[in-house]
């Protein structure tokens, strides 16, 4: 599928395309003050291994109890899609979560997993269509964040659901989440979403889950330099940067830098970059949510907030948003 020409080692390389985004980015990145860049270059195939191993931490609460309410409101859920439902992933992250709405669902009539990588996305269309024959199932190679033309709805198929797990919306600012939750309520208009986020609470809890006792949020966090050693041939020395991960209480977010743990030059594609100590890169913004404060941005984008799900702790949320059908032209 997507993947670039096999390199000495027999590992694929990535696109050419792809190589000059990032470096376009990260060169960008080092020249701003202060210096951030896109938390998507966490994931390539060592990072998005890394992200798995998170989510089955014990400090990582998310996924296990976003997994738990799936679980528990199944078919509570199923109702709100109603029968033959397509559903818009937007997103193919792990088949775990979809899996439990197909199950529950009645006659679900298509899955379109919509994600940026290719290869990601047909090893999991290839699973999904050997477990469900009968399910439609279209992966869309497309970025999500800009507006995703979708294909014509499945002869006979019924609502349109859109199912945004995993609080990834927490890694847009507002202005990104409203924009993308407007491209999806126009996208899904007459059904609706289903849209994982994650609660402000204790921020002892949120520490403790950005800031795991094995570290392997501090090696994913450090795998965007990694990465770019491998893939930009840069010469960041991963001994001389630190991971922090802390709460911004007045933005309700957990922010994720690296720390240069002393002064120091870094070579990027034929370039020079100087870190003071102390001096960071932020990686990655993780907004946390109030239940009410969800719903009013929803509506804010022109969805009707229907129903939400939230665990006893009120750890995360589950909301169903409703997306108006189009008013009748006159
Ligand atoms: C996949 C963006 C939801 O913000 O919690 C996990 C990514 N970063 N640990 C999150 C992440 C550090 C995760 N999201």
């Amino acid at each position: 599928m997507l993947r670039g020409p096999l390199t000495q080692d027999g590992v694929h390389a990535p696109h050419e395309q792809q190589l000059a985004e990032f470096a376009r980015d990260l060169l960008a990145a080092l020249d701003a003050r202060p210096r951030s860049i896109s938390p998507k270059y966490f994931y390539d195939a060592p990072g998005s291994r890394l992200f798995d191993r998170i989510c089955e931490l014990p400090e990582y609460y998310p996924t296990r109890v976003e997994l738990g309410l799936l679980r528990s409101h199944a078919a509570d859920i199923a109702q709100h899609f109603g029968p033959d439902a397509e559903i818009v992933e937007f997103g193919a992250g792990s088949l775990r979560k979809v899996r439990l709405l197909l199950d529950a669902m009645e006659r679900p009539a298509g899955y379109l997993p919509i994600d940026i990588s290719g290869d990601h996305l047909a090893g999991a269309a290839q699973t999904l269509r050997r477990a469900y024959p009968r399910l439609q199932v279209r992966p869309l190679v497309a970025d999500y964040t800009g507006p995703v033309p979708l294909p014509v709805p499945a002869p006979g198929a019924g609502r349109r659901v859109g199912f945004f797990p995993g609080s990834t919306i927490g890694n847009f600012s507002r202005d990104e989440a409203l924009q993308f939750l407007r491209m999806a309520a126009q996208a899904l208009r007459g059904g609706g979403l289903l849209l994982g986020a994650d609660l402000v609470k204790d921020p002892a809890v949120l520490h403790a889950a950005y800031n795991d006792a094995e570290g392997v949020t501090a090696a994913f966090n450090l795998n965007l330099l990694a990465r770019a050693n491998r893939e930009l041939g840069s010469d960041f020395d991963l001994r001389q940067f630190a991971h922090s991960a802390f709460y911004n209480a007045p933005l309700q977010r957990i922010e994720m830098h690296l720390v240069s743990r002393r002064r120091q030059q870094v070579g990027v594609c034929g370039r020079h970059f100087e870190f003071a100590e102390g001096e960071t890169l932020h990686t990655e913004n993780s907004c946390k949510f109030t239940v009410e404060g969800m719903q009013a941005l929803a509506r804010q984008a022109g969805f009707s907030p229907a129903a939400v799900w939230t665990d006893p702790d009120r750890l995360f949320s589950l909301h169903w948003l409703h997306a108006p059908p189009d008013k009748e032209s006159p």
